[in-house]
């Protein structure tokens, strides 16, 4: 699959991102560091990928007078972080859009067979007017990002947005396939996953690295 040309993939080029990605790959940064990095990372990527937000023209009175100006259409956005690596990606979003509503999408990959299982789901009311961005730090085989997008489907949304840091091209390519309507943003693609399904060269474990849990 050719990634690059496909309209509906953003793999961001944009230098704070991929200096800020460099940071996170060292072993050597801490459990604040990462953390902090992780938060950076999803605010400049949610910039970019709320970048079509629809508008509509409000009436505001100004000091000097009336006038039409545009505000953001529609409910608030709904945020959803797959756990528990996704929720250290949610201040930074927030810090862009405080009022979006946040849903959790509770999953880990089985250490054996690296295949997604489900243990928490809870969604906005009215998921299906709104548009929701899933969050992810990896995208390695794609089958948590597989299943939480079909999972939101279920529940009624119709607008979604994937948002994750590292990317391997399996995942992708898997997630791509699946959803086709799903807009994906990716920080940075990687080279390939290696036998236990981590993304290399990588960052190790996000959700470890993020709560300081190994
Ligand atoms: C990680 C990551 C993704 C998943 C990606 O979560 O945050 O959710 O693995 O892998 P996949 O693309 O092969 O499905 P993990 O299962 O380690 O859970 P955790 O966030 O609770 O540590
Ligand atoms: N989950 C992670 O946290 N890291 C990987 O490399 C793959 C899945």
């Amino acid at each position: 699959m050719d990634f690059y040309n496909n309209k509906n993939i953003t793999i961001f080029s944009h230098p704070l991102i991929k200096h800020k990605i460099s940071l996170l790959r060292d072993r050597e940064s801490s459990t604040n560091k990462f953390r902090q990095l992780v938060e950076e990372i999803a605010m400049l990527e949610a910039y970019e990928a709320l970048k079509d937000l629809p508008l509509k023209d409000v009436e505001v009175e100004t000091p000097l007078e009336t006038c039409m100006t545009p505000m953001i259409d529609g409910l608030k956005l709904a945020i959803i972080p797959v756990l528990r690596a996704g929720l250290g990606m949610v201040p930074g979003i927030e810090a862009l859009v405080p009022s979006a509503r946040i849903g959790h999408i509770g999953m880990y990959r089985d250490e054996k067979t690296h295949k997604p299982v489900t243990y928490f789901c809870k969604l906005p009311q009215n998921i299906d007017k709104r548009i929701s961005i899933i969050v992810d730090p990896m995208l390695a085989t794609g089958g948590s990002a597989v299943d939480a997008v079909s999972m939101l489907k279920e529940k009624g949304a119709v607008k979604i947005k994937f948002v994750c840091i590292l990317a391997a091209p399996e995942g992708l390519e898997k997630l791509a396939t699946e959803h086709p309507d799903v807009q994906i943003y990716v920080g940075q693609l990687d080279r390939c996953l290696n036998k236990d399904a981590y993304i290399c060269p990588g960052l190790g474990d996000a959700g470890d690295r993020i709560f300081g849990t190994k």
